[in-house]
Formats: structure tokens, C-alpha cells, sequence
């Protein structure tokens, strides 16, 4: 309980402090120093962040980790730059405990983790020159441990009072940001607000988490874009969680308050390894696949290729117990990001959403899955693939904005990602849609189709007018006829080739990709991790 531990250091009664520090076998002085450091930016503070619906840098920790699990380092570091320095204050009361940020590791769901939380009632949970230090110190025992990062942000960016220090300091940070990426996994949860240099650091890590009610995040702020651009906004409006789970694609997922954030990063840390040489955590089934039929599958997908219907009714059916977590729900709702499990495997899905402008592909679409196809592959999880997709979105808003250089990112994703790959195409794929959604000719492993199931250059509405117009230029042949039976036929030249491994039945669909995950489940460790042809990396097209 905070507000009743936080009697400050100076008002402990002495003669109390000398006892339990003899007890704890420590000096008075770090005794007081670590009452003093527990207490935070003090009562007032404390009391501020509680009522504006924010739990504390503690409190926030407390509930992440599993129960009595969490271990402090560095909880009596300090400013290294005494904000207000004065020879009357011995224990340096007005130092900065802690440095605002409480750093440490624990464990999750049993499994070690390392973590750190931004203390906004230190100095507004600023970025100084020994806060980052702590940080970095967290990031480097997690490489070297091969542990996820969680970083609770409560941040008003760079210390001001120390300059280049504290730049110097974030770039330390965002340094070991990208030298952990694909080796551990790192969380970045968004619990406030989160200013200037704050927000680079989460936008270098895996998923970014927001808190509906408290979480902001921006570059520069509302004041200084009005002061720059005359433009007036509000910290929401700028960079809320509506913001950056709709539009700018920024955060993963969201929840309504630090407590939801909190839940749903123990739930994704579920589906992940602790770090890229080991497999995910396997849930024990009782279950026999081989039992598990789906019925409701075979009449779930209208066979008009037109009529819009929810894929996620189609995965629920296919996962272990119905359940998965769904990545940027509402970024590109348009394409299906989402871990699962199949027979207690973390897998990820990715799949044509047909509710959405039909489930064409679009730049955020690409982008979304791109980046989500490059995080399972680094970190050895197989990728499900249900396609169901009209091509890719005409128009100039999508040409003008580079449909051609943020589709080929997921072209160059699939094709670089060497896990197990399984791709259903459910009743349609056409243009380059059918060669991007993880086609045999990206490496797919096993590609199967459903019966109804249609392959194309492109729709036949499309196909006609275009036929059309050529014949009427010739006077040849009647087109319709023609354009069903290149796309009857399709499938089949598919399957004579072996573009297409099999055709499955829908109720089958989910024992198909269980044997198959079996099956290929060697190839992680089997397949060569190494670049092929050996280079230094690749150039995705960013
Ligand atoms: C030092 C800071 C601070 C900072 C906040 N505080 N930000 N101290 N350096 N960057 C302190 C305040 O002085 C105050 O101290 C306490 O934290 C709480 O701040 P408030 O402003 O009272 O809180 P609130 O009204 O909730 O507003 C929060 C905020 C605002 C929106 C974050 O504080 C703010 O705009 N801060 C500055 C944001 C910013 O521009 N940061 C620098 C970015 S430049 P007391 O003692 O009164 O409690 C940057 C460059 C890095 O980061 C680039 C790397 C690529």
C-alpha cells in the first residue's frame, strides 16, 4: 500500500528506522534511502497519479509479474545530475529516487521476464542519463538471459535538466532495442504519456499496448505543433490510442485502463518464446485432432465470391478452443493479424478479412501483415495463411501512396520467412493477391484449396471487360464462356502443377493443418537459418 508507505524519508521516525534497519542488517541511511525510494515522487504525486485512474510505477509491476515474483535492481540509483543539489539534504531528498524508473525482473506465467516501468512521479518519468543506464542494464541481462523485455511508459521524454545526456541516453536505449530485435521478444505498454524520445523506443520493439483512457503518444506535442503549424488539437486527437491503433498503425493492441493493458500483455507473452532459439510454450491438449471435425465449415463461406462474411467466424472454428488473440484489430481491418493455437502450438494467422472493402489488399494491409509474417519468422512460429481475396485495391489514393513499394514488402516477407508455412485458399485468389498470400511459390510448405475454390488473374467482372474489349477489336470469340473456364481451370492447372498440394474439405480443414504442423514441425530446427544465397541481409522494401 503506497500511500501509506509513503511517509517520506525525513519524517521516518528515527528511532523506528534504526530498529528495522538492524533488523534488515543494513545502515539507517540506505534504510531510509530505500523507504525513500519505494515512496516514489511522494505522497502528493502518488495521489495525482491515482486520480487520474493511473496506477503507479509499483503498482503497475505488481500486477504484471506473477505474485512475489519481482526482484529490484538499482532502486537506490539517482540522478546523476541532482535536479536540486543542496548540502542541507544529506539523503538527497531532493534527488531524484530511483531516477524515475523501477527496474528489475520477475516472472510471467512462471517464465522469466525482465521489466521496467517509467515512474512518472519522478521527474514526469523523464529519460535521464542514470534512469537509462537502468534501462539498458534490464535490456542487456534479458539478451544475455534470452528473456522478453516488458516496458511499462509513463514518460515525459528526454530530462531537460540534462541535455545531451539524457539524447545520449535514449540512443543507448533505442541501440539495444535493435540488437534484441528477433532475438527476445519486447513489449512496450503505454500507460500515459508518452513524449518526444518516449515514443522511439516502443516503436522499436514488437508490440506496442495502450491504455484507451491515459495513453498518448507523440513526437511533439499539442502546444508546439500549434506553435510550429498554427494547427490546434488535443493530446487525444493527436496521438491517443484511437489514434494509433485506427491510423497510423503504431500500437498493436488497446485496452480501457493500465489494468486491461496489463492482462492482455500476460495473455500475448502466452503465445510467444522466451527468445528466438527456443519453440513457443505448448499448452497441453487433452483433445484428440484426429476427433475434431467442423461441419459448419463446409456451409460457413457463401459460395458467391461477392457475398462478404466474418473470417474470424472461420478461425474460431479452426483454433483450439475457439480462442485467439487478434493483432491491430482495427489498423487495416481488412487483413486478419491474430496467435492462436493449434493442438497447443502458438501459430499465427493471417487471413483476408471479406467484411472489409472485400478483403482487397491495401497498403496498411500489406504493411500490417508484413511486419506481423517477419515477428512470427523471427521468433520460429508457423504461419497459417486463409486467403480469400479479390487482388490487390485499385485507385489512385493506394497508387499515389505505394501500393507498389508497401505490397512488395509482404511479397519479401513471405518469401524471406523460413518457418512452416500453411496456406488455404478458401474460395478465391486473384492477380498478385494469389501469388503475395503465401503461394507455393513463396515457399509456402503445404498450399491447399477448398473445393469452391476459384483462381484468377483477376475477378471475372474485370476479366470480361478486358476479354471484351480485345475480342470486339478482332471480332473474336465470345468472351464469357471463355473467361469462367480459364478460371474453372485454373485450380486445376494449380493442382497438376503443384502450385496447390490438395484439395481439403472444409470440415477437414482443421485435422489438415495439425498433421501438417506435425509434419513440418523438424523444419524450424532442420532448415537452414542462415541467409541463402549468404549475404549480409536483404533489402525489404521499406
Ligand atoms: C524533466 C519533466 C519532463 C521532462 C515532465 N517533467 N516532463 N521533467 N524533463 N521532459 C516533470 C514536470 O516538470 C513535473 O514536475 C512532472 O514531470 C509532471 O509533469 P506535468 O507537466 O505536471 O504533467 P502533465 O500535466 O500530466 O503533462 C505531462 C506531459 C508534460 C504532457 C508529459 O509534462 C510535457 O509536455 N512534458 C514535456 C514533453 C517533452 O516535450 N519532452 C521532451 C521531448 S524531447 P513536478 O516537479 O512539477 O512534479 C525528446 C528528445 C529525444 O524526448 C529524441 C530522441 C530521438
Amino acid at each position: 500500500d503506497l500511500d501509506s508507505a509513503s511517509t517520506e524519508a525525513g519524517a521516518t521516525d528515527q528511532i523506528v528506522a534504526s530498529g528495522l534497519a538492524s533488523v534488515l542488517g543494513v545502515g539507517e541511511r540506505t534504510y531510509q534511502e530505500e523507504v525513500f525510494a519505494l515512496c516514489g515522487g511522494g505522497r502528493a504525486r502518488v495521489r495525482r497519479q491515482h486520480a487520474q485512474g493511473k496506477l503507479t510505477a509499483r503498482e503497475r509491476l505488481y500486477l504484471l509479474l506473477d505474485r512475489g515474483s519481482f526482484q529490484e535492481l538499482d532502486r537506490l540509483v539517482s540522478s546523476r545530475e541532482s535536479l536540486h543539489a543542496s548540502s542541507s539534504d544529506p539523503l538527497g531528498k531532493h534527488r531524484t529516487p530511483g531516477d524515475g524508473v523501477v527496474s528489475g525482473f520477475g516472472r510471467i506465467h512462471g517464465r522469466p521476464v525482465f521489466v521496467y516501468s517509467q515512474d512518472f512521479t519522478v521527474a514526469g518519468g523523464s529519460l535521464s542519463e542514470a534512469n537509462a543506464a537502468k534501462i539498458c542494464k534490464v535490456i542487456d541481462k534479458a539478451i544475455e538471459v534470452g528473456a522478453p523485455v516488458v516496458a511499462l511508459c509513463d514518460s515525459g521524454g528526454a530530462r531537460i535538466q540534462e541535455g545531451v545526456r539524457s539524447l545520449a541516453g535514449y540512443a543507448e536505449v533505442f541501440k539495444r532495442n535493435v540488437l534484441a530485435s528477433g532475438y527476445i521478444p519486447q513489449l512496450s505498454l503505454i500507460l500515459g504519456p508518452c513524449a518526444g524520445g518516449a515514443v522511439y523506443s516502443p516503436a522499436l520493439t514488437d508490440f506496442v499496448l495502450m491504455s484507451r483512457r491515459h495513453a498518448r503518444m507523440f513526437v511533439t506535442g499539442p502546444s508546439v505543433t500549434n506553435a510550429a503549424l498554427g494547427e490546434q488539437t488535443t493530446d487525444e486527437a493527436l496521438g491517443g490510442a484511437a489514434v494509433h491503433c485506427r491510423i497510423s498503425g503504431v500500437a498493436h493492441l488497446d485496452a480501457d485502463d493500465d489494468i486491461a493493458v496489463i492482462q492482455l500483455a500476460r495473455e500475448l507473452l502466452s503465445y510467444l518464446p522466451q527468445n528466438a532459439r527456443v519453440p513457443a510454450p505448448q499448452v497441453v491438449v487433452t483433445e484428440d485432432p484426429s476427433d475434431r471435425e467442423e461441419p459448419v465449415l463446409d456451409r460457413l463461406v457463401p459460395s458467391d465470391a461477392h457475398t462478404p462474411y466474418d473470417m474470424r467466424d472461420v478461425l474460431m472454428r479452426l483454433v483450439d478452443d475457439e480462442e485467439f488473440l487478434e493483432i491491430q484489430t482495427d489498423f487495416a481491418p481488412n487483413m486478419l493479424t491474430a496467435f492462436a493455437r493449434l493442438n497447443g502450438r502458438s501459430v499465427a494467422l493471417i487471413a483476408n478479412q471479406p467484411l472489409c472493402i472485400a478483403g482487397a489488399i491495401d497498403s496498411d494491409a500489406a504493411v500490417k501483415a508484413a511486419r506481423f509474417v517477419r515477428f512470427a519468422d523471427a521468433f520460429g512460429i508457423p504461419i497459417v495463411t486463409l486467403v480469400d481475396v479479390p487482388g490487390f485495391l485499385p485507385g489512385t489514393q493506394q497508387e499515389h501512396g505505394g501500393i507498389i513499394r508497401h505490397g512488395s514488402k509482404l511479397l519479401y516477407a513471405y518469401t524471406e520467412a523460413t518457418v512452416p508455412k500453411l496456406t488455404i485458399i478458401l474460395r478465391k485468389a486473384y492477380g498478385g493477391a494469389y501469388c503475395v498470400m503465401a503461394s507455393k511459390h513463396l515457399r509456402g510448405d503445404l498450399n491447399a484449396t477448398w473445393p469452391c475454390a476459384h483462381i484468377a488473374v483477376m475477378g471475372r467482372a474485370a476479366a470480361s471487360q478486358i476479354l471484351r474489349r480485345r475480342v470486339a477489336s478482332t471480332d473474336a470469340l465470345e468472351t464469357s464462356g471463355d473467361t469462367e473456364a480459364s478460371e474453372e481451370s485454373s485450380v486445376s492447372v494449380a493442382l497438376q502443377r503443384g502450385y496447390v498440394d490438395a484439395v481439403v474439405r472444409p470440415r477437414l480443414t482443421r485435422r489438415w493443418l495439425i498433421h501438417g504442423l506435425s509434419l513440418l514441425a523438424s523444419k524450424e530446427t532442420a532448415a537452414l537459418r542462415e541467409p541463402w544465397p549468404p549475404k549480409k541481409h536483404g533489402n525489404i522494401p521499406l
